[in-house]
């Protein structure tokens, strides 16, 4: 895909502390709207009380974006220098390990469009932003984990599969992810 168009009345921040239930909320509302038909339905609803949210530690690495249209919080997304690769974590669970841009991949980490939002340009301006934040971090490499319905937004920005990613969830079922790479040297996205 070459660059992308983002809808008139976009703007994006950082997000806060004050922001999680906001995010949290949206997190919901995405998940149950956009994964119907790709997962049956009580992985679905385990997943938004088990898997999906906010990770404390992307907001107070400052490495997490919140997207708004005419003041609208339209989504949410961002990256990690951490090894953390996927999962909500609260702001009690330590600071996980840091990575080594040298060697290792950054994560692309918690991406959801509140569904009267979608195909309007705002993951892939939450993708470029994280992307171009883990450039300039030094990273050549972005992984991630995707949602099965998410394949194709990743794969339109040159994410390639690398192998299925289980995700266990407490009621004993697990979340099939689909872990995706690349590289951040090669064609890196321009807006
Ligand atoms: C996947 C997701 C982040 C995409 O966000 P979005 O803002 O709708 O994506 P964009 O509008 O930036 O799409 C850019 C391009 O990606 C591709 N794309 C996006 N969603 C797609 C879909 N559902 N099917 C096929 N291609 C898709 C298209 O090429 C699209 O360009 P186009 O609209 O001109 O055809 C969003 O659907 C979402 O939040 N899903 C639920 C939560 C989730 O699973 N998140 C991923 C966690 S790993």
């Amino acid at each position: 895909m070459e660059g992308f168009e983002v809808s008139m009345g976009t703007i994006w921040r950082l997000a806060e502390p004050a922001d999680v239930p906001v995010i949290n909320a949206l997190a919901a509302r995405s998940i149950r709207a956009l994964h119907i038909g790709s997962y049956e339905d009580a992985v679905i609803e385990e997943a938004v009380h088990h898997a999906y949210g906010v990770d404390w530690q992307l907001i107070r690495d400052r490495t997490y974006f919140i997207a708004e249209i005419d003041g609208a919080v339209a989504g949410a997304g961002g990256w990690s220098y951490r090894q953390t690769i996927a999962g909500a974590h609260g702001p009690d669970e330590p600071a996980a390990a840091l990575l080594d841009p040298g060697h290792d991949a950054a994560r692309i980490r918690a991406f959801y469009i509140d569904p009267a939002y979608t195909r309007r340009g705002v993951g892939a301006l939450l993708l470029w932003l994280s992307e171009a934040a883990a450039r300039e971090a030094g990273f050549s490499k972005a992984e991630l984990t995707s949602t099965v319905p998410a394949v194709p937004f990743y794969a339109a920005f040159g994410y390639r599969p690398v192998r299925p990613f289980d995700m266990a969830l407490p009621n004993g079922s697990a979340l099939r992810l689909e872990l995706m790479d690349k590289s951040l040297i090669a064609n890196p996205q321009e807006p």
